[in-house]
C-alpha cells in the first residue's frame, strides 16, 4: 500500500472532481490517499511522507498559460516542496479550443522534472466535462497505481 497525496487547484470544480475520481480509484486499489485543495496547501516539504504526489490544475489565460488561481502561490514556491526523488504525476482539465490546451499541466510537470521528481505517468489532460472522461480518468489512475 502506498501513501499518495493529491493536490489540486480548481475554479469551477472540474479538476476537483477529477481528483476525487482518481482518489476513489487508488483507494479501491488499497492505497491511502489524501486530497488537498491547493488553496489550503503549504509548500514547505509538501512531498515529505508520501510515496507519490499527484498534481492537478486547470488552465486559464488565453495568449499565455495561466495556472488556476489557488495553484499559483504553490507553484511559485515549488523549489520548497521537496520534489527531488518523489514519484509524481500531473493532470488537469481544460478546453482544446484554447491555444494552450491544458498548458498548466505541462508547465507543472516540466517544473517537477527540473526539480528532480520521478514522473510515473503521462500527463492526463481532460477536454471539457470530466464526467465524459471517467474511463480515461480510471485508466490513468490505474497506470499510476501500477507504478507505485
Ligand atoms: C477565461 C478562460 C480562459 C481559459 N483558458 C484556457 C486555456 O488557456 N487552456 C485550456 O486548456 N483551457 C482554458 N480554459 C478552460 C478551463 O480550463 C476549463 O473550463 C476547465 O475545465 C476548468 O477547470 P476547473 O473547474 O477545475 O477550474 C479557460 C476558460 C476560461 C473561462
Amino acid at each position: 500500500m502506498a501513501n499518495v497525496l493529491i493536490v489540486y487547484g480548481s475554479t469551477t470544480g472540474n479538476t476537483s472532481s477529477t481528483a476525487t475520481d482518481i482518489a476513489a480509484e487508488l483507494r479501491g486499489g488499497g492505497h491511502a490517499v489524501t486530497l488537498l485543495d491547493a488553496a489550503d496547501a503549504g509548500a514547505d516539504n509538501l512531498c515529505r511522507g508520501y510515496d507519490c504526489v499527484l498534481f492537478g490544475c486547470s488552465t486559464w489565460g488565453d495568449a499565455d498559460v495561466e495556472l488556476q488561481d489557488d495553484f499559483i502561490p504553490l507553484f511559485e514556491a515549488f523549489d520548497r516542496i521537496g520534489a527531488m526523488g518523489c514519484k509524481t504525476g500531473c493532470f488537469g482539465c481544460g478546453d482544446s479550443s484554447y491555444t494552450h490546451f491544458c498548458g498548466a499541466v505541462d508547465a507543472i510537470s516540466q517544473r517537477l522534472e527540473e526539480l528532480g521528481s520521478i514522473n510515473i505517468a503521462e500527463n492526463l489532460k481532460i477536454d471539457g466535462d470530466p464526467g465524459d472522461a471517467s474511463d480515461d480518468i480510471a485508466a490513468w489512475a490505474k497506470s499510476v497505481a501500477a507504478a507505485l
